[in-house]
């Protein structure tokens, strides 16, 4: 059964230099057309499912005026929603306008996620991001007098030349902002992108690491549950929707670039735009087989804290885990432990777990 929705809106006021995400930026021009043609593809495939979880992200969801806004969030009533949902749309505190704040409220929107990546302003400077803090600031408070409680904020560390104090400078400074859950991310450098034309270089590992390690015990210090490598949540406010994802669930992904996985097929839309508004949605298709998913199981669920139920492994599959991978040695070798009948990675091996889920594919 299919439960949850990814919508992709690609647009964007100003394009950042590390991003690899797929995005255009933003003209008039396109915003109709392009959401008609996310109207033809909803219709087109979505089956009347109640769906548990729907988020809208980007590209930047509120680079679209108003009325454009206003006619994304009436296509999006049209997925039925189950009683108890989670309604999340990506915004860019620049584009975050009252008007855009009082419609999500009026469509059940009650989850927003924000990209504020760094307080530092050279660091943005770089980056190319065009907010300062004290947007950051209102925009919360702005969220928060219309009754949005389930923030989570964006956060990238490991940014050219950042030091470690200025990492823990950030968190004191998220910390101070009340939000129930923290997204973070390791600088990446993506092929194509701006920071790799230029030659732009990662830090090194070892401070990675260390930036790694101070977000955990400063986050679980502050009451946040680590719930999933990268990301952080206050009890109750974890993201029902990323979570659709590790458990390996199906979800309907629409709009431009977006990943789709349903009974039993993943699929990539195109990232070409004009090609998305002519009809053409679809890129391509993989049938996933019984070794896949088992594979998929594991390689997601491990990246949840709690890790993988051995039981319902079993029930889903009728095997038995370790009959499959090669468990017991990544055991002895401390990589993986057993706890109330989950096989997880212990939490000091997260840093290595690229490393660790390698081991699940094809074996
Ligand atoms: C699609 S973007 C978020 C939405 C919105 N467009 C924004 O940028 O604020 C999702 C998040 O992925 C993270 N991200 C994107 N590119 C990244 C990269 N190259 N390395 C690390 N994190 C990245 C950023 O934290 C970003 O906020
Ligand atoms: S990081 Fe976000 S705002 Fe920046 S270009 Fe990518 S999608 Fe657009």
């Amino acid at each position: 059964m299919i439960e949850s929705a990814y919508i992709h809106i690609p647009f964007c006021s100003h394009i950042c230099n590390y991003c690899d995400f797929a995005k255009v930026l933003y003209q008039k021009k396109w915003i109709f057309n392009y959401l008609d043609a996310l109207k033809k593809e909803i219709q087109l495939n979505y089956q009347n499912e109640l769906l548990k979880t729907i988020y809208i992200g980007g590209g930047t969801p509120t680079a679209l005026d108003l009325e454009e806004f206003k006619y994304l969030l009436e296509i999006i009533s049209t997925l039925n929603k189950q009683k108890e949902y989670e309604y999340t749309i990506e915004c860019n505190v620049e584009s975050l306008t009252e008007e855009k704040v009082k419609s999500m409220k009026q469509y059940g929107v009650n989850r927003i996620s924000i990209g504020v990546e760094t307080f530092h302003k050279h660091h943005l400077k770089i980056m190319n991001r065009h907010h300062t803090k004290e947007q950051v600031v209102e925009a919360i408070l702005l969220l928060k007098k219309y009754g949005f409680q389930n923030i989570n904020i964006d956060f990238i560390y490991a940014l050219p030349n950042e030091t470690i104090e200025e990492v823990v400078s950030d968190l004191c400074n998220f910390l101070k902002l009340d939000i129930p859950h923290i997204s973070t991310y390791s600088l990446m450098i993506e092929p194509n992108t701006p920071f790799y034309l230029n030659h732009i270089k990662t830090i090194e590992e070892e401070l990675d690491f260390s930036m790694y390690e101070k977000i955990c015990r400063t986050l679980k210090k502050n009451g946040y549950e680590h719930y999933e490598i990268s990301n952080f949540a206050q009890p109750g406010y974890e993201s029902k929707h990323n979570l659709a994802y590790w458990n390996n669930a199906f979800y309907y992904g629409f709009g431009l670039g977006a990943s789709g996985y349903i009974p039993e097929i993943r699929y990539t839309n195109t990232r070409n735009l004009t090609k998305y508004c002519n009809g053409e949605f679809c890129f391509n298709q993989e049938k996933i087989d019984f070794k896949t998913k088992m594979e998929n199981e594991m390689i997601l669920g491990l990246r949840k804290l709690e890790g993988v139920n051995l039981i319902q492994f079993k029930q889903k599959y009728g095997k038995e885990m370790d009959s499959i991978f090669p468990i017991r040695q990544l055991q002895k070798e401390g990589k993986l432990q057993v706890h109330n009948r989950y096989l997880r990675i212990p939490e000091e091996q997260l840093y290595l777990s690229n490393e660790i889920l390698m081991q699940f594919i094809d074996t």
